[in-house]
């Protein structure tokens, strides 16, 4: 694998690499990885000839209070990683590389819709933060297609948005959601989690899951579904952010004859913020019922 630290010479070796026909496939990340990002890296390989990871740890996405100083930064093991799988190019700057200007100056990149809910209420100026570091990226990369993890389902939904918006010739795809054997969705921020905590920290998609079964019931209460779940979480031990029932699309609140939902939720463990959703398509199940 080559690992590129400039914009200059990651752009030569793409541009070499377009000019020979290949198709480009993208999976921008911010290291630690994990066998769900791993998961991403192998999809963009079936999928393209030429596969670029990039490992930025972005401050733009941080709050001030938030984790950009702990959050972990494992650049050897992650190095490993990628290279026993065969990607191709992983692409590490430094934060002048990106942001020359400094962050202040920096032009930004805002999506106005879907980011001031759910995680953007409690995390303000997180997206744009996302939007405008994946917009560069984009720009410096130029691929065909880009990889999100689907676990972090309103940044995709807001990067398919900015896409659409922009005209930006990026094909978006959804990576599925990995998950350790009791539920709990890998995330490079479960280092975090405490060893007493670990036993019950699956309790976010345990009542995500729960709610999609009294959906699937026919119960359409949907603020005491989120009531109840969040009580089930506090019980468990932990601070739930938010438990929303949301329409899949437009990540509005869900209608009660909405076809297609996504359960999304986060909550607070002692040292991290944990997120996960679930979606639900009930025309098919509907029509699964009826055969
Ligand atoms: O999902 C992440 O790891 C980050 O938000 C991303 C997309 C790499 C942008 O910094």
């Amino acid at each position: 694998m080559d690992v590129f630290h400039h914009i200059k010479s990651i752009r030569l070796a793409i541009s070499e690499a377009k000019a020979a026909g290949k198709k480009v496939g993208f999976v921008p990340t911010m290291g630690n990885l994990h066998d769900a990002h791993l998961a991403l890296v192998e999809q963009a390989q079936q999928l393209s000839d030429v596969v670029v990871v990039s490992i930025f740890v972005n401050r733009l996405q941080f709050g001030l209070n938030e984790d950009w100083d702990r959050y972990p930064r494992t650049m050897e093991q992650d190095i490993v990683k990628l290279t026993s799988i065969g990607c191709d190019y992983l692409f590490h700057p430094e934060e002048v590389e990106v942001y020359p200007n400094g962050m202040d100056e920096q032009t930004r990149v805002i999506v106005p819709s879907m980011t001031n809910v759910l995680c953007g209420s409690s995390r303000p100026g997180h997206f744009e933060g996302v939007t405008t570091v994946v917009s560069k990226l984009f720009n410096i990369v130029q691929p065909d297609l880009a990889i999100f993890g689907n676990k972090d389902y309103q940044q995709l939904a807001i990067i398919r948005r900015m896409v659409e918006d922009l005209c930006m010739p990026v094909e978006i795809i959804a990576g599925d959601i990995v998950r350790e054997k009791d539920g709990l969705a890998m995330s490079s921020r479960n280092s975090f989690i405490t060893e007493q905590e670990r036993p019950r920290a699956n309790q976010l998609h345990r009542s995500l899951s729960w709610i999609c079964d009294q959906v699937k019931e026919g119960n359409r209460d949907f603020l005491k579904l989120e009531g109840e779940a969040k009580s089930q979480i506090e019980k468990a031990g932990f601070r739930p952010d938010y438990v929303t029932i949301s329409n899949s699309k437009t990540l509005e609140p869900a209608a009660h004859d909405d076809l297609e939902i996504t359960v999304l939720g986060a909550m607070y463990t002692q040292n991290a913020r944990l997120i996960d959703n679930l979606s639900l398509d009930l025309y098919t199940e509907e029509k699964a019922v009826r055969g």
